[in-house]
């Protein structure tokens, strides 16, 4: 299937839907006991037309970087975008070069597609020292874009204001329930600014709340209520999702989601009438501690 993708003003295009690999490989510790079924479920998705394919230094410590080199052999890697993260902890100048050349030996790459600050520096690390090394790796041509995870549209300038190259993504938690992004401005920011906006954990981890709303749109369009809260997402102006799974039928549900538009009268509907919403995400809130203000 080919994914249909989004491109910005700038340039930079994003499929709609990508392979996130939180949990493959472990949390936050490395668990190798499901390689092979991880790997299966990477390729999985290649076969199916998959080509952004997200991931961190601190995913399983390592591990998914390291899973993600196994599940690539054989395929062609320019084809693929390939996203990694540098923790907050490890965003001084050496540190950024330090994670950066560990990263892509992990994963057995020479360069990568989007390398992203997993959220703002932590405090006591200058920001202008991390954009410093991150021009570098773009300068050198290690890195072909930068972009940010969970920031405030505050943060976001103050990033932007310390590199030379055009933040082209911030990766947020977004979907029909978790709606901070709406509440703090971000999806507007993005929208103003010709930023891709990558909406993470697009099924509350499957978890969704039941809603009469969703099951009646999903009959509307003949869909499920998860391909619903996908397309939810995707129909949005700058709005691109990553989901993770390891689930073929989860994988072909989830891939029928795009390519196709909620009518904009559903969308706001959705926006408005959604229960249990929530304006503060209940894994990386905005307002962590970190040296600029929300
Ligand atoms: N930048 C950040 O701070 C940040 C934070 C969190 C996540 N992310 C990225 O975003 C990606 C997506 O987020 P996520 O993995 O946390 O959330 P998610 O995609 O909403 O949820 C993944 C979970 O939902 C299940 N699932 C997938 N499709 C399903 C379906 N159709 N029906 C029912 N269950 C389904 C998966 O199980 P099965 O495997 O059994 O299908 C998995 O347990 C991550 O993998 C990661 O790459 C980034």
């Amino acid at each position: 299937m080919l994914i249909p993708t989004k491109k910005l003003s700038s340039g930079f295009e994003l499929p709609v839907y990508g392979l996130g690999l939180w949990q493959m490989g472990g949390r936050w510790e490395a668990d190798a006991s499901k390689d092979d079924d991880e790997i299966r479920a990477i390729r999985a998705a290649l076969d199916a037309g998959i080509t952004h394919i997200d991931t961190a230094e601190s995913y399983g410590n390592g591990h998914a970087e390291e899973i993600l080199n196994k599940a690539l052999q054989g395929y062609d890697r320019s084809k693929l975008i390939i996203a990694t993260k540098v923790s907050a902890n490890n965003q001084t100048y050496d540190g950024v070069h330090k994670s950066f050349k560990a990263s892509l030996e992990r994963m057995g790459l020479d360069y990568v597609d989007l390398y992203l600050l997993h959220r703002f520096p932590e405090p006591g690390i200058d920001i202008a020292d991390t954009m410093r090394a991150m021009d570098e790796l773009v300068e050198q041509g290690l890195v072909k874009n930068i972009g940010v995870c969970n920031m405030t549209p505050n943060r976001f300038d103050e990033t932007q204001k310390h590199t030379k190259n055009k933040l082209v993504c911030n990766q947020v938690h977004y979907n029909v329930q978790y709606r901070e992004i709406e509440d703090k401005g971000v999806l507007k920011h993005a929208q103003e600014n010709d930023v891709m906006l990558v909406a993470w954990r697009p099924l509350q981890k499957g978890i969704l709340p039941q809603s009469a709303l969703l099951d009646e749109l999903a009959k509307k369009y003949d869909k499920t209520p998860a391909q619903i809260a996908i397309n939810w997402l995707t129909s949005q102006d700058n709005v691109v999702t990553l989901s993770k799974t390891s689930n073929p039928e989860h994988l072909k549900e989830n891939l029928n989601a795009i390519g196709w538009s909620i009518e904009a009268d559903d969308i706001e509907r959705i926006r408005k009438e959604f229960p249990d919403q929530q304006m503060v995400s209940d894994a990386v809130p905005l307002n962590y501690d970190a040296d600029v203000e929300v």
